[in-house]
């Protein structure tokens, strides 16, 4: 058990105060729209790339910012305040894409991939989930099979985040039926590789502006050169790229609830009725005094999460926790906020019903709630000591 009180340093406190005007000025202003016609913010990914969003822990070498955990995180949930649907292809990006590829790269992927990540020239996506395995990806079929300095992957993959948009994929298959997770192998795959095919597009409650695709391979031909890490490795690359990912999601919900909650008390301060304003009355006050309480607990969650990552400890159990808390949270307080905005709340004359439909997401991807339980009680049967 980590015990943990700190003060976020100058640094940490300098992003955060740069990512939260970034994303105040140019985030949100076009986030309900995007919302509306499902436009990808292309654009602001490039100027996410230049501020040095898109790498921010890839090491300076590489392109990247070198930050900590603690400081992506804060970043994170700044755009998630605006636009969870930016915030996702993010944390897709960041958490799981750059990371799996600086982990696990060799010099020359490394070197190829990560400049090209951390500019924002390509997005990354990542291509685990299949029609038939979602909770359980070790049964997925999709298979690819070694053809001389190639390999040839054949398969569905769905429910990708960035599927359409992706400059690069990684994609898991398995390369020995028979391993079971250790007959699993990840790859990264190129945008316009023939056979890579972008199939449907899901029309999706929330979450409108990031895309959410089929991604077909059909006879795709990659370089064997390609391969991340060896074969055998995609299930512990999947795994340990979730782990992060989780605290990204962790990150999007403690963003998307704190701007439910400013809503809410703004909302609060200017709606009369009984001849007062609605700030006044004790029951709504004491719900934000909750909201507020659960916000900072998810918080606090996700920094020990993010700093156990950065202390080079394993941090799988406390990104499930962080994970699972503040998703179930963001729910809880996106219910709330939209309750006090009463009948406006369910219009969408105001953001909050935005937030609540966007939010209803962060308990099933990446893990569903019941997946996270599993995790943390595995973790705590595992350990010899209990
Ligand atoms: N880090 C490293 N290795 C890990 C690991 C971790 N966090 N978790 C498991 N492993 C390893 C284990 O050590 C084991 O290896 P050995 O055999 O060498 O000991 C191996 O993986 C298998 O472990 P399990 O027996 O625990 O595996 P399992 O099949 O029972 O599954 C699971 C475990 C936790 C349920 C896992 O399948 C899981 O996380 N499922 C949910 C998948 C998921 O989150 N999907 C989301 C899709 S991605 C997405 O949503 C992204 C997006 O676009 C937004």
């Amino acid at each position: 058990m980590i015990y943990m009180f700190f003060k976020l340093t100058d640094e940490q406190l300098m992003i955060q105060t740069m990512v939260r005007e970034f994303s105040r000025k140019v985030v949100a202003t076009t986030a309900a729209e995007r919302d509306r016609t499902k436009e990808f913010p292309a654009e602001n990914f490039k100027k996410m790339g230049e501020l040095g969003l898109m790498g921010m822990m890839v090491p300076v070498e590489y392109g990247g910012e070198g930050t900590d955990t603690i400081s992506y995180v804060l970043a994170l949930s700044e755009i998630a305040y605006s636009c969870a649907s930016t915030a996702v292809v993010m944390s897709v990006h960041n958490s799981i894409v750059c990371e799996s590829v600086n982990k696990y790269g060799n010099e020359e992927q490394k070197t190829k991939y990560l400049p090209q990540l951390t500019s924002g020239e390509f997005i990354g996506a990542f291509a685990l989930t299949e029609p038939h395995a979602g909770s359980d990806p070790v049964s997925q079929s999709t298979t690819a099979v070694r053809d001389g300095d190639e390999y040839v992957i054949n398969g569905t993959k769905r429910f990708i985040t960035t599927g359409k948009n992706a400059g690069l994929v990684i994609v898991t298959a398995k390369t020995d039926e028979a391993k079971r997770h250790k007959g699993i192998s990840a790859f990264l795959v190129e945008k316009g590789t023939p056979g890579l095919i972008v199939g449907n597009i899901e029309d999706k409650m929330g979450l409108r502006a990031s895309d959410t695709t089929d991604l077909i391979f059909e006879n795709c031909r990659v370089p064997a050169e390609n391969i991340l890490s060896k074969e055998g490795d995609g299930f512990k690359i999947a795994m340990t790229a979730l782990d992060c990912g989780r605290i990204g999601i962790a990150a999007q919900s403690v963003g998307v609830s704190q701007a439910a909650l400013d809503a809410a008390v703004k909302y609060a301060k200017g709606r009369e009725q009984f001849n007062q304003k609605i700030s006044k009355f004790q029951g709504l006050r004491w719900m934000i005094a909750d909201m507020a309480t659960e916000i900072e607990a998810a918080r606090q969650l996700m920094f020990s999460a993010a700093a156990m990552k950065d202390r080079g400890e394993n941090y799988t159990s406390q990104a499930s926790m962080a994970k699972l808390f503040s998703s179930e949270m963001v729910n809880r307080i996106t219910g709330k906020a939209l309750q006090i905005h009463g009948g406006y709340g369910f219009t969408k004359d105001y953001p909050i019903e935005r937030f609540y439909r966007d939010a209803r997401v962060f308990t099933i991807y990446e893990g569903t709630s019941e997946i996270q339980r599993v995790v943390i009680s595995n973790n705590i049967f595992k350990d010899k000591r209990k």
